[in-house]
């Protein structure tokens, strides 16, 4: 019976929250859209939401993996393939997506972020955030994850060699990655260039 009275009052509480939200969006007008950023309560409750959903047990978890110059290879590798459409090569999410989305891609460089324990930022990448638009990466296996979170900590820190070397790493499409090769080549005195070569891409 406390069960069902608790999953009761659960529901209520719910479905009031519902009402204000939608409440909300009529009274402001902002309707459905994205075009202005959270406010401040709307994002330190979120925020604080998100810290509850997140199990003890997963906020405790340790990196089984130590930020090895090969780890921190991969993972520099996949955040410019994966993350870096929104979450900008340096995490600042400065990217035309990121600064699009609602809620906008955090600056990952930031303490809000870099104050998170290894095991919320792998739960994060692992299942995503519902509701906005970080997607759930656990398909990508747990190793890759905890690479990233290795490579998440490295982003205050990243040269600029190593952004550089990351932009060469970010998706292009064919014709992209050729019209690029081909200018480099002409500068250089050389012909067109040879199809991309698989090697350069980073792999599942
Ligand atoms: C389609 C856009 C998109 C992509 C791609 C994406 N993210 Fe996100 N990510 C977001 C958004 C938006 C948030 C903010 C969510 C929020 O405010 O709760 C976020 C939040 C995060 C956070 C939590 C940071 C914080 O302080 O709130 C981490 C960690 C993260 N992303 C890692 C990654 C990694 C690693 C990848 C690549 C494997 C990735 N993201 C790919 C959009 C994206």
């Amino acid at each position: 019976v406390v069960r069902l009275l608790v999953r009761l009052i659960v529901g209520l509480l719910a479905f009031v929250g519902l009402g204000v939200v939608a409440a909300g969006l009529v009274l402001w007008r902002s309707g459905i859209s994205a075009r202005t950023p959270p406010g401040t309560v709307e994002t330190a409750l979120a925020r604080r939401l998100r810290s509850i959903a997140i199990p003890a047990d997963a906020k405790d978890r340790k990196n089984p993996s130590s930020p090895t110059a090969e780890v921190l290879e991969a993972g520099m590798a996949h955040f410019a393939d994966h993350c870096a459409i929104c979450h900008s090569n340096n995490g600042s999410g400065d990217t035309e997506v990121g600064r699009a989305l609602y809620p906008r891609a955090p600056d990952m460089r930031l303490d809000a972020t870099q104050s998170l324990t290894d095991g919320e930022l792998f739960y994060i990448i692992e299942n995503g955030i519902r509701f906005t638009g970080m997607p759930a990466w656990a398909h990508e296996g747990e190793q890759a994850g905890w690479q990233l979170v290795h490579f998440i900590r490295r982003l205050p820190k990243l040269t600029k060699e190593e952004l550089e070397r990351m932009a060469g790493m970010n998706p292009k499409s064919p014709e992209e990655w050729r019209e690029e090769e081909d200018a480099r080549r002409s500068l250089e005195g050389k012909g067109k260039a040879p199809p991309k070569p698989a090697a350069t891409r980073h792999k599942h």
